[in-house]
């Protein structure tokens, strides 16, 4: 490994590791904000969604479908391609205009924000990938590669907007913002069901030429995700341990829920550090260099 590859992986994994020491103080609980902050907020992951599922089915991003809705934030850094069986293109280019919808529903309704700085690179993939894994992968994780790692890069995504969703709602006010983000629930939900029955059908194939199958990763990245939120367990791999399956029964976990098989909640300052990648919501990293957008988001930066 060349030395400043090496350097590079060792500051991102002690960052890591002081991140998570900092996690174990975590808040859990409910933060103030009104309704359309709130909604705001979920701007953040659904411009994500739309940039990673359109770039990856057709090469372009939102820029060239509604670029209005960015409201001239700056296109995302690094999105490809992916090379996709013919199944998955036609499944994620319906997520990518899916998300499109989802960003028209809000804005419409609770008005915009400017498009946060995405970073959708391949590297900053295999940085979250490496976390996961707990070391520098070689070669590097490529989430435009195959069908199969951008599925894994995907197990990424639409989860944690379903899970902020699901967290979101018990604290809406009025009926409007709640008939809204149960619609967008139903639907990421929906998308995180079909990404992980894929991968399910894959499971115990090795994800070449990594030493690990297709549950082994969807184990990792859970995992990073529980340490990175810091509130416990919120996220269950592909194939986990019985006491984590449905009603003890089955290790098969293709939907990930809590005891009662019931969506697990997430609140904006756990997503945040989820989806810096640095475990705190006031440090912004990996996918959001910049941090995330809306006054929510904001909030946090201003502290830093
Ligand atoms: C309900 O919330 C929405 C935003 O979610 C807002 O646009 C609307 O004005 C609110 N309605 C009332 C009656 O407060
Ligand atoms: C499953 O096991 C856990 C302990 O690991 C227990 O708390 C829970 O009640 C069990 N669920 C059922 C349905 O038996």
């Amino acid at each position: 490994m060349a030395p400043i590859a090496f350097f590079t992986a060792l500051i991102f994994m002690l960052s890591l590791k002081l991140s998570l020491v900092t996690g174990s103080a975590a808040y859990c609980g409910p933060i103030e904000a009104t309704d359309r902050d709130r909604i705001q907020f979920a701007l953040n992951l659904e411009f994500l969604e739309a940039e990673f599922f359109l770039y990856g089915a057709l090469g372009r991003g939102l820029d060239s479908i509604a670029p209005s809705f960015a409201q001239g934030g700056p296109p995302p850094i690094g999105g490809e391609k992916a090379n996709l069986d013919p199944l998955v293109g036609r499944i994620i280019e319906e997520f990518g205009y899916q998300e499109v919808g989802h960003l028209r529903a809000i804005i419409t309704t609770v008005g915009g924000i400017r498009r946060p700085q995405l970073d959708i690179s391949a590297q900053t993939f295999a940085e979250i990938f490496d976390a996961a894994v707990g070391y520098k992968l070689s070669p590097p994780f490529d989430p435009y590669l195959d069908t199969v790692h951008y599925l894994l890069a995907s197990y990424v995504i639409p989860y944690v907007g379903l899970v902020g969703y699901v967290g979101t709602i018990p604290d809406l006010y009025n009926a409007t913002s709640k008939s809204l983000v149960a619609s967008l629930l139903g639907v990421e939900a929906g998308q995180d069901a079909v990404i992980r029955a894929l991968l399910y059908e894959v499971a115990n194939t090795p994800v070449l030429p990594y030493d690990m199958t297709v549950a082994d990763f969807t184990n990792h990245i859970s995992e990073l995700r529980n340490k990175l939120g810091g509130c416990g367990i919120k996220d269950e791999g592909l194939i986990v341990p019985l006491f984590l399956g449905a009603e003890n029964r089955t290790d098969s976990n293709i939907l990930s829920a809590n005891p009662n098989s019931l969506s697990y909640a997430r609140t904006p300052p756990e997503i945040l550090r989820i989806v810096y990648g640095t475990g705190s919501e006031y440090k912004p990293g990996g996918i959001y260099p910049r941090g995330g957008g809306g006054n929510i988001a904001k909030r946090f930066l201003a502290k830093t």
